[in-house]
């Protein structure tokens, strides 16, 4: 195990339902520090960029108007293993799917407004990070 960074998005329905607190606590109890944070309102060309791989999906273009729909928070996050402790954290994508206690199945409205994101690997983590965040928006933390 090793400490890791990983990416993470209030997608539009949890900003919109006044969760950003919660969801932010929930970050906190469960051993991630938040590193890097900002809200802000994609752009489509934004959104498409950075859901490429799900380019001509059938999901895609109702993802894109979801995304846009209104302001999102995006955040870094640290600790040991943050990959797949954030992944765990949020929940399975269909939240009909996600166990009961995870961020999905708290906060998720359906499989695409499920209110959260999370990177699905390292590698993703990291373009994911640079997407969003230059390097010195990114803040070391001393614990
Ligand atoms: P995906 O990367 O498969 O899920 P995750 O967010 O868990 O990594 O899909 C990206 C987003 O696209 C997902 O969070 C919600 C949306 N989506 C749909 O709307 N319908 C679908 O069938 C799938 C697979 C995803
Ligand atoms: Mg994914």
């Amino acid at each position: 195990m090793s400490i890791e960074r990983t990416f993470s998005i209030l997608k539009p329905n949890a900003v919109a339902k006044n969760a950003i607190g919660s969801i932010y606590s929930r970050f906190e109890h469960a051993g991630f520090t938040i590193v890097a944070a900002k809200m802000l309102h994609l752009t489509r060309e934004q959104a498409a960029g950075f859901y490429a791989e799900h380019d001509g999906k059938p999901f895609f273009n109702g993802l894109l108007d979801f995304m846009t729909s209104g302001p999102v928070v995006v955040q870094v996050l640290e600790s040991e293993n943050a990959v797949q402790r954030y992944r765990d954290l949020m929940g399975a994508t269909n939240p009909a799917n996600a166990l009961a206690g995870t961020l999905r199945a708290d906060y998720a409205d359906s499989m695409t407004e499920n209110a959260v994101h999370g990177s699905d690997s390292l590698a993703s983590a990291v373009r994911e990070i640079a997407y969003f965040f230059s390097d010195d928006e990114v803040c070391q933390r001393t614990r």
